[in-house]
Parts: C-alpha cells; sequence; structure tokens
C-alpha cells in the first residue's frame, strides 16, 4: 500500500446521518424587507446546495425539517405558498438528485396534504428510488409526538389482532413503527437561526445525537457552515453513556 495511499482521503469523523432543523426563512426575508415567501424560495436553494455538498462530503442520510405539523397554524397564504414550493421543488430538482444518485424519502402524515402536493411527493419518491449516493428525508407534515402515536396505535392493534404479545414490545419493534424505521439515528442534528430547541423533531431518534447551533439563518446556510458543523462533530466523544 503507497504511503500516500490516505493523502486525499478525508481524515474526519463524517456523520453518516445528518438532520437539519432548517430554520430563519422568515427572518432572512424581512431583513431585507421581502415577503416570508421569498425567504422560503431562497431555503429551498439553501437545501440544494447542502444535498450536494454532504453528498459530496460522504454523508449518506441527510433528514431536513421541512414543514412540520405545528406549521397549518400559519397564515393560509403562507401554509399555500409553502405547498405550491414543495410542487415546484418536486418540478425543479427531481432530474438533477435522480442524476446525482440522490434518493428521496418522505415522512410524516401525508393525509393532510391535496391530490397535488401528494402526486408532487409520489412523483419525487418514485423517479429517485433506487439512488443510492445519499438519501434526502423530507419531514412534511411531520411531529416527533404524533409519529410515536401513530406508533404506539399500530402495535396496539397488532397485540388486539394476536399478531405479537404485548410484553414482547422493545425499543427495536418501537423504531420499526415509525416513520424512520428503515433509517439509522441521526449522528448530528443541526439547528440554524438561533434557536436552541428541537421543536417537536426526531426525539425518539434524537436519543443520542450531537446537536450543532448555528446563528446563520436557513438562507444564508452554506458549505462552510456545514463544515463547521461536521468539524465541530468531529471533535466530539460519544460515549454512550459508557467510561472509556
Ligand atoms: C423555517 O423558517 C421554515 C419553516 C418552518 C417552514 P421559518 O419560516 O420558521 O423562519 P422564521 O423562524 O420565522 O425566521
Ligand atoms: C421548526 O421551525 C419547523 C421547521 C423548520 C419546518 P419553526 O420555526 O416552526 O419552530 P418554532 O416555532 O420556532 O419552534
Ligand atoms: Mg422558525
Amino acid at each position: 500500500m503507497p504511503i500516500f495511499a490516505g493523502y486525499m482521503t478525508d481524515m474526519r469523523n463524517i456523520p453518516q446521518h445528518i438532520a437539519i432543523i432548517m430554520d430563519g426563512n422568515g427572518r432572512w426575508a424581512k431583513l431585507r424587507g421581502k415577503e416570508r415567501g421569498e425567504g422560503h424560495f431562497a431555503g429551498m436553494e439553501a437545501l440544494q446546495r447542502t444535498v450536494y455538498n454532504a453528498a459530496n462530503l460522504g454523508v449518506k442520510w441527510l433528514t431536513v425539517y421541512a414543514f412540520s405539523t405545528e406549521n397549518w397554524g400559519r397564515p393560509q397564504a403562507e401554509v399555500d405558498g409553502l405547498m405550491e414550493l414543495v410542487c415546484k421543488g418536486v418540478e425543479m430538482h427531481t432530474p438533477e438528485l435522480k442524476k446525482q444518485g440522490v434518493s428521496v424519502k418522505i415522512i410524516g402524515d401525508k393525509s393532510r396534504f391535496s391530490q397535488k402536493v401528494n402526486e408532487a411527493l409520489a412523483r419525487i419518491e418514485g423517479h429517485t428510488a433506487g439512488g443510492e449516493r445519499m438519501t434526502l428525508v423530507l419531514a412534511l407534515n411531520y411531529s416527533s409526538r404524533s409519529e410515536i402515536v401513530a406508533a404506539t396505535k399500530e402495535l396496539a392493534r397488532r397485540v388486539k389482532e394476536g399478531e405479537i404479545k404485548a410484553e414482547d414490545i422493545d425499543e427495536k419493534m418501537i423504531s420499526a413503527s415509525l416513520y424512520t424505521a428503515d433509517m439509522p439515528d441521526p449522528d448530528l442534528i443541526i439547528r440554524t437561526s438561533g434557536e436552541y430547541r428541537l421543536s417537536n423533531f426526531l426525539m425518539w431518534q434524537a436519543s443520542y445525537a450531537e446537536f450543532y447551533f448555528s446563528d446563520v439563518l436557513w438562507p444564508d446556510f452554506d458549505n462552510e457552515e456545514l463544515e463547521k458543523a461536521i468539524e465541530s462533530f468531529s471533535a466530539r466523544d460519544r460515549r454512550y453513556g459508557l467510561v472509556k
């Protein structure tokens, strides 16, 4: 093996799964005297560059919080604009995602979306299926508590129908009943815009995640910010409750 074999290798510890709470679109727009909707559009561009930056770094899973169950309570015009943006985003980005080997998966309760939005979501999931470079997971109408409620109902139903025994329910079975069933837990959770909360995102899955908070508003998030987060993650000692 040549002595410089590792020369081009990234020596840092790259997280296998990064989850991002993309926050600050509204404030970004306000600072520029623009409508909140323009902040969301700029946020989608930030997402686009982050997807390819993460894939280039070797990240295998990127989960982004794009719309929470609570976000339905925003002014109707903003909600409509966000739904429109989902459809537009699918149209604009599906071909390149497919070309780049990025597959897209949706987590959240799809039942509340219009037929048009659901068709767009089915299109992006269908067309990008099989992409092996990275999986982009879009959390849409997602809430961790509703996810846990839905999983609990499903397990209760299985007990009632005699498929499983109540005493056999364990952590693995609960994990397997969540939207994230086939996914590894996030290693690193990033939240932008200087807010320090989870806002109902991946509560079960975040048990041993590392957190990174950035003051940057989401539309300004770039490769430099992603590198900073990874640098910070790379220097951490994940002990999982053990003594080293
Ligand atoms: C995050 O940005 C995007 C969504 C929640 C859809 P915000 O819209 O929450 O932006 P701020 O927090 O009001 O600045
Ligand atoms: C969390 O951001 C949801 C998304 C990023 C989609 P919010 O802006 O909705 O959360 P709060 O209201 O600050 O907790
Ligand atoms: Mg916000």
